[in-house]
């Protein structure tokens, strides 16, 4: 067997990081890591078959695999202990490592336990969803839900490695690939031209899910958020820029009870509504702005249904990461290149929301 390298290694703070990104790695995981004690593979249920199971049996001797329940509504701090209860039943130790394997939920909630258990255990993301590869295995963010609202608690805690199997992609229903598009697409907003043109002139092969096109989208969107990430481990300016398309997105989400929307169908929605804020600012080439909503529409986002703009706006009021009475958002400039604003009034996010809701 060849060897594989990592395609890129993160610099975060004190923490360096190999990402992993290639066909058929899921059985090579066990080869790629060096754990220092026990190995625990932590899935679901549904994927232990499917992922897990391969993953485990990929290091010398076998992992031991535990198993969590999946859905956003198990995204709970209550779901974290159990896996630390079931972690102590197994005896494991401080030098023992977490090998995490799904998509973002089970990606927060398991890695959250991993980072709280001993207060903290190697963790390994082995991310299996289009949008977890491309953005919530990367960066080292990690958090659980709260009823008070999404994410509310949590931890900043790097792993070891991130490991992406690509073509695993290929099993993921359409509406979960395209929520992970679409976090693609952002990133080339945000920072990276050429991720926009893959966009703009290869929808067929990326619609087709050709392994080439795919990987490069996926690399490349890693990159985007790896260089700001590194250059900003904590919440403070550069990292806002990830936010982009993401307050009225808050909204829509919440206030359609996210259901009947992925995540990133919700991002690609409020990419126009914040685009419409930034033409209105003079910001933004009204020209630029048509060619981001036309690629965007082109790869057809659920539509929003049975909303009126006051519901989401009111829902948008709940972002946590906004701390005074105006509104920080993400503008972009042009393709490429955007900029964070920490003065939109309620009315402008109003506005952005009238104009998806009219488009
Ligand atoms: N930590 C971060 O920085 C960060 C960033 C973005 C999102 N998130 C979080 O990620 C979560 C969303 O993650 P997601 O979009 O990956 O959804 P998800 O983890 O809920 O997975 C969606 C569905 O896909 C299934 N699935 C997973 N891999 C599959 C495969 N290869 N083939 C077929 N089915 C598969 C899962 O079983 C699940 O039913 C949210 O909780 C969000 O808050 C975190
Ligand atoms: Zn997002």
């Amino acid at each position: 067997m060849t060897s594989v390298e990592p395609f890129l290694v993160i610099q975060q703070g004190s923490s360096r990081y190999p990402v992993f990104v290639g066909r058929d790695l899921l059985g090579r995981v066990g080869s790629l890591i060096k754990p220092r004690g026990r190995v625990f593979v932590i899935t679901s249920e549904e994927l232990t078959a499917r992922f897990g199971k391969r993953v485990a049996e990929s290091f010398e001797p076998h992992a031991d695999v535990v198993t969590m329940r999946e859905g956003e509504p198990n995204k709970t701090i209550a779901t974290a202990e159990a896996i630390v209860g079931e972690l102590l039943a197994r005896n494991a130790k401080r030098d023992s490592m977490a090998v995490v394997v799904g998509g973002g939920m089970i990606g927060d909630t398991a890695g959250f336990a991993a980072s709280i258990f001993l207060r903290g255990i190697d963790l390994v993301h082995v991310p299996t969803t289009l949008l977890a590869q491309v953005d919530s295995s990367i960066g080292g963010k990690l958090a659980v839900n709260h009823a008070k609202g999404k994410n509310l608690i949590g931890s900043f805690y790097a792993p070891v490695a991130v490991v992406s199997d690509t073509s695993i992609l290929a099993s993921l229903p359409a509406h979960e690939f395209l929520s992970g598009l679409y976090e693609a697409m952002k990133g080339g907003v945000i920072s990276d031209v050429a991720l926009f043109e893959a966009f703009e002139s290869q929808r067929e092969a990326i619609n087709a899910r050709e392994p080439e096109v795919i990987d490069e989208l996926i690399r490349r969107k890693i990159r985007v958020k790896a260089e700001i990430v590194s250059a900003d481990e904590r919440e403070a300016d550069m990292r806002r820029l990830l936010n982009y398309g993401h307050t009225i997105a808050h909204g829509i989400e919440a206030a359609m009870k996210y259901q009947g929307i992925t995540h990133g169908e919700a991002v690609a929605w409020g990419m126009i509504g914040a685009n419409a804020i930034a033409v209105r600012r003079g910001l933004l080439p009204r020209d630029e702005a048509g060619r981001i909503e036309r690629t965007i529409r082109a790869y057809q986002p659920s539509a929003i249904t049975g909303l009126d703009a006051r519901a989401i706006a009111a829902a948008t009021e709940h972002d946590k990461k906004n701390t005074g009475s105006s509104r920080v958002m993400v503008f972009p400039r042009r393709v490429g290149e955007c900029v964070v604003v920490s003065d939109v009034t309620e009315e402008e996010i109003a506005y952005g929301i009238d104009a998806v809701l009219s488009s």
